[in-house]
């Protein structure tokens, strides 16, 4: 059985302020009921504020991003080593705003993921199609080709110890989200690529997953949980797609 994960992706949002408001609001919310687990990603300079918030609580921390290199001249790049002495237990690896924005290619998406796990980070990897792409029939050819840039650098049986997120680039964001089925058939694809470690690996949805369309998303056989931006920020839509994991 895969354990359910729902992990918010604050993206660059947030401060000493109202970090402190959500993490006391969601510890009033997320007592005991754990079957699903979570993970909160902060922008990097809060990291040393949630590890010590969330200490003794069943809310584990995750990296936004980390640098494929170990160490030295990567002027702003933050290493897996330096996230691990945060307990970050998860780094996100090729969020579309990292490949759109910083032209982050498969390859260097590849090195990253091979970077985390180095340090015992639990890479979580996104992949996903534009509008466009899914417009001109290549959703799976995309999507399969991020997969496969990733297994041939760390190999397939390192898959076992990352997530995938799906996101479709055309509903992060955007209020749109892919239909259950839609996801559904994406997430049954990538488990088949994924072959005999399929059922080992955990695929979570992503793209503006919020508490009333979290039920019927989770419902579908392949989809382990969400990768959670916009509704994330609010701790109790935050609180209630959790819910709906367990
Ligand atoms: P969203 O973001 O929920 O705001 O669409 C999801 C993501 O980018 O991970």
């Amino acid at each position: 059985m895969r354990r359910p994960l729902v992990v918010a992706n604050w993206k660059m949002n947030g401060s000493k302020q109202t970090n402190s408001q959500w993490l006391q609001e969601f510890a009033g919310l997320w007592q005991g009921q754990q079957n699903a687990e979570v993970a909160v990603c902060p922008p990097a300079v809060y990291l040393a504020q949630l590890q010590q918030a969330l200490a003794g609580q069943a809310v584990l921390l995750g990296a936004q991003d980390v640098s494929a290199a170990e160490s030295g001249a990567y002027t702003g790049e933050i290493s897996a080593a330096m996230l691990s002495e945060f307990n970050c237990r998860y780094a996100i690896v090729g969020h579309s705003e990292r490949r759109e924005y910083h032209a982050e290619s498969n390859a260097q998406v590849a090195a990253k993921f091979v970077a985390a796990q180095a340090q015992g980070l639990v890479p979580l990897l996104c992949i996903g199609e534009t509008l466009a792409q899914r417009e001109a029939g290549e959703t799976l050819a995309v999507v399969g080709e991020q997969l496969r840039a990733v297994a041939k650098l760390a190999g397939v049986e390192a898959m076992t110890r990352s997530v995938i997120a799906y996101e479709p680039v055309w509903a992060i964001g955007t209020g749109l989200t892919a239909s259950p089925e839609q996801a559904q058939e994406v997430h049954a694809f990538i488990r088949q690529q994924l072959g005999g470690v399929a059922q080992d690996v955990r695929v979570l949805y992503g793209g503006s997953v919020k508490p009333g369309s979290a039920v019927e998303l989770f419902a579908q056989q392949d989809i382990d949980g969400a990768l959670v931006g916009g509704a994330s920020l609010n701790s109790k839509d935050f609180y209630d797609i959790c819910r709906a994991a367990q």
